[in-house]
């Protein structure tokens, strides 16, 4: 099957590979994999005081359409608001990519992966609606 060009752009020049820190407290980390066909993604973010952004880092294993999700959403998510990147969807991304519809699964991993680790993130800073201590308010 063929990739489209973005696809392969991506594959070949992926944006922000790497990992953070997932024990620092203004870092959330979300790692899914796709019970479709085993591939994992680690999807990282860093966020400001004032709940915006600043750095998003991935590590996929899994196959192109999934490395080029990531990568894209890397860049997507960088300057947004938590909001804003939980809004993405990975409709957003399998049309941005033109994907297949057998590798829609692969943009799906993608969005799982951003919104898990804004729950991450959310989760340590006390967001959380479950974790959230009552009584500290
Ligand atoms: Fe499963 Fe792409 S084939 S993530």
């Amino acid at each position: 099957m063929a990739y489209s060009e973005k696809v392969v752009d991506h594959y070949e020049h992926p944006r922000n590979v790497g990992s953070m820190d997932k024990d620092s407290g203004d870092v959330g980390t979300g790692l899914v994999g796709a019970p479709a066909c085993g591939d994992v993604m680690k999807l990282q973010i860093k966020v400001s005081p004032e709940g915006i952004i600043e750095d998003a880092k991935f590590k996929t294993f899994g196959c192109g359409s999934a490395i080029a999700s990531s990568s894209l959403v890397t860049e997507w998510v960088k300057g947004k608001t938590l909001d804003e990147a939980a809004a993405i969807k990975n409709t957003d991304i399998a049309h941005e990519l033109a994907l297949p519809p057998v590798k829609i699964h692969c943009s799906v991993l993608a969005e799982d992966a951003i919104k898990a680790a804004i729950a991450d993130y959310r989760k340590k800073s006390g967001q959380g609606e479950d974790e959230a201590e009552q009584a500290a308010g």
